[in-house]
């Protein structure tokens, strides 16, 4: 098909790899297994898929007919039906910023990784044999930071800036299958080593000890699951309105709704495959947080032997896409907006120039996130607790996960606060004002009978509203209490 000059997917096929690959990420590679370790494994796992089913896929179907209706990214999507909704189409753009401001610099993070694995294959470097000392290094070392920082960031404009088909679309067609194909094959792997077996049982023996545990309970695995599903699902933000823009009306909008999440779910509870077994079997912890992808992976490959150097280069390399298939797509909701302003106004709309502004920009937002050793005290830029003049740890006197560094806060805010609150808008105009027949006749554009129309009105206008609504409360309670 011949773009247009806003653009638009080549196939079908061609569109589920972008819009998968903007779900699959390191929210499912890194934020899922490490949720799930620190939230009591099965019991994280069923409140999870429950919450797909029940919330995800209504606002995956909402987003993707507000795109495709109006043939718009979010700010005009929404401007369609009024004026005075296009601030919801921007409240995405700023999350899209915000996010992609430290999602570049753990995109970064994940390259040094993968170089280090291959200098160690190619005989040029000792990767193997640092353990967690490296983390500690690369933390303060600002010039590393930046270079990998910069680096990441710049292949994200190269593809955005080749367009939706030329450099999006291209670039997914192939690095998802090859994604695919390397999981299964670290999956399988990890599946042989002795003691692997404990990792499989955390996530599948029924087991809800965690709602007793005071401090996490019922509420928490509830909101941990909630605020991953749709950081996890690319939703709340405009990801999914601009990819559906750019789809054709032949196409079965129902179906993909529904392929979308069951692709992310699956390569999510593969990573958790992949991740929890490799750590049972090498006897590293995988309740202890964030550091899973990096200290605690980094720990495992150099206990794999022979092996480990490549089977550790091939999981970064593949994360590595994973970022990489996301980033662009957060790069994209804020490039179409300019696109879709300067084609409204008459004029040439100058992607590539667009993009790279966009770029330039959040690198400068970025900065902290990568300068301040991700909280660990005394580096170039002060994490927000230290400008607070809070003291580290100490948990009476404030010190939260949302300001013990730059990354946390701007996750904070972009997960807990700006996509709930984009969700929430969406699922209210869709089920109160647009009503969800507008959804459904979209669907219903290619010829097929849109089938649940009960689930989904209810999901619309209840079920999802009151899911954000919770969240949004779990977070502020984080931030004040
Ligand atoms: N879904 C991506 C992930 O799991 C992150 C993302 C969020 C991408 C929002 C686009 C929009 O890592």
């Amino acid at each position: 098909m011949q773009e247009n000059k806003r653009g638009s997917w080549g196939s079908n096929f061609g569109f589920l790899m972008a819009a998968i690959g903007s779900a699959v990420g390191l929210g499912n590679i890194w934020g899922f297994p490490y949720k799930m370790g620190k939230n009591g494994g099965f019991a994280f796992l069923i409140i999870y898929l429950l919450l797909v089913v029940f919330v995800g896929i209504a606002i995956m179907l909402g987003e993707l007919a507000l795109g495709r209706k109006t043939g718009l990214a979010a700010v005009g999507a929404y401007g369609e039906f009024s004026k005075k909704h296009k601030w919801v189409g921007y409240l995405g753009v700023i999350s899209a910023f915000v996010i992609l401001a430290f999602y570049c610099v753990l995109g970064g993070m994940v390259m040094r990784y993968m170089m280090g694995f291959l200098l160690q294959i190619l005989g040029l470097d000792s990767f193997v044999g640092q353990g967690s000392g490296f983390f500690g290094f690369l933390l303060y070392d600002h010039g590393g930071m930046l270079f990998f920082f910069g680096l990441f960031m710049i292949i994200n404009m190269l593809i955005v800036a080749g367009g939706v088909q030329k450099g999006i679309e291209r670039f997914s067609m192939v690095g998802m299958p090859a994604l695919f194909v390397i999981l299964l094959f670290v999956v399988v792997f990890v599946a042989f080593q002795p003691g692997a077996i404990e990792g499989y049982k955390f996530m599948l023996k029924p087991n809800l000890d965690v709602f007793s545990n005071p401090e996490i309970g019922f509420l928490g695995v509830l909101k941990a699951a909630a605020g991953q599903m749709f950081f996890s699902l690319s939703l709340g933000m405009g990801a999914m309105i601009t990819y559906g823009s750019y789809l054709s009306k032949k196409e079965n909008l129902q179906r993909n709704a529904l392929i979308i999440p069951f692709a992310d779910t699956l390569i999510a509870v593969l990573a958790g495959f992949a991740v929890m077994p490799a750590c049972a079997a090498f006897g590293v912890d995988y309740g202890g947080g964030p550091g899973l992808l990096f200290v605690s992976m980094h720990t495992v490959f150099e206990k794999m032997g022979n092996f480990g150097a490549f089977v550790g280069f091939l999981f970064y390399f593949l994360v590595f896409i994973a970022a990489v298939t996301s980033s662009i797509s957060l790069l994209e909701v804020c490039t179409a907006n300019r696109v879709d302003k300067a084609i409204a106004k008459g004029k040439e709309p100058n992607r590539k120039k667009i993009t790279f502004i966009y770029g330039a920009i959040i690198f400068i937002v970025g900065l902290p996130v990568a300068l301040d050793a991700l909280g660990s005290g005394g580096s170039a830029i002060k994490a927000p607790y230290e400008i607070l003049g809070i003291t580290a740890g100490d948990v009476a006197a404030g010190f939260r996960v949302w300001n013990d560094c730059w990354l946390d806060l701007y996750d904070a805010f972009s997960e807990g606060v700006l996509m709930p609150l984009g969700a929430l808008f969406m699922s209210f105009l869709i089920g109160w004002k647009y009503k969800p027949s507008t959804v459904f006749d979209e669907c219903e554009q290619n010829g097929n009978k849109f089938r649940g129309k009960l689930f989904f009105t209810l999901c619309f206008k209840f079920v999802v509203p009151v899911a954000m609504l919770f969240v949004l409360w779990g977070q502020v309670k984080d931030f004040f209490f």
